[in-house]
C-alpha cells in the first residue's frame, strides 16, 4: 500500500483537496485529481518549461515540485487565466501575433509570461527574452512569442495590443 497525504490548496481561485502520493508530482496531481491537462510533460526534468505553473505568486517547473508541496499553496495553471471576462491578455497576445504552432510548448510560456507581467508589466524585450530562457520551443523561432509578450503588455496598459 502506497503512503498518502492529504493536503488542501487553492487552485485556480478554489479551494480544493486531494490525497497524492508521496512520490506523485504536482504535475501528475493536476492531471490525475484535477482533469488539468494544460501543463504538458515534455523533458520531466526542469529544463523545458512546458509544464510551467504559478505557485504563490512564482512559476515553478510543476514536473520537478512535489504534489505534497502544494499544501496551503495558491496555484495557478493556465486553466485559470480564463475567466467570464475571456481570455487573459498574454492569451489574446498570442492569438494575436500567431505564437503558436504545434502548441506543446504554449500553457508554459503563457504561465511565465503572466508571472514575467505581473512582476513588471513594462517589460522590456531584454527582460522578456531573458525571463523565457527556461521556456523551449522548437517551432516558432521564438521571434512571434516575444512579440506576444510584448503585445500582452500593451493590451494590460489598455491599448490594443
Ligand atoms: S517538463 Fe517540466 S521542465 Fe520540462
Ligand atoms: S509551438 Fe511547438 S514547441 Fe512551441
Amino acid at each position: 500500500m502506497s503512503l498518502k497525504i492529504e493536503i488542501s490548496l487553492v487552485l485556480n481561485e478554489t479551494k480544493v483537496e486531494a490525497s497524492v502520493g508521496v512520490t506523485e508530482s504536482a504535475l501528475e496531481l493536476l492531471r490525475r485529481e484535477f482533469d488539468l491537462c494544460g501543463a504538458k510533460l515534455a523533458c520531466g526534468e526542469g529544463e523545458c518549461g512546458a509544464c510551467t505553473i504559478i505557485v504563490d505568486g512564482r512559476s515553478r517547473n510543476s514536473c520537478l515540485t512535489p504534489a505534497v508541496d502544494l499544501d496551503g499553496r495558491d496555484v495557478m495553471t493556465v486553466e485559470g487565466l480564463w475567466t467570464e471576462k475571456g481570455v487573459d491578455a498574454v492569451q489574446q497576445a498570442f492569438i494575436n501575433e500567431g505564437a503558436v504552432q504545434c502548441g506543446y510548448c504554449t500553457p508554459g510560456m503563457i504561465m511565465q509570461a503572466r508571472y514575467l507581467l505581473n512582476r513588471n508589466p513594462d517589460i522590456s524585450e531584454a527582460e522578456i527574452i531573458r525571463g523565457l530562457e527556461g521556456n523551449v520551443c522548437r517551432c516558432t523561432g521564438y521571434k512571434k512569442i516575444i512579440a506576444a509578450v510584448k503585445g500582452a503588455s500593451r493590451i494590460q496598459e489598455g491599448s490594443p495590443g
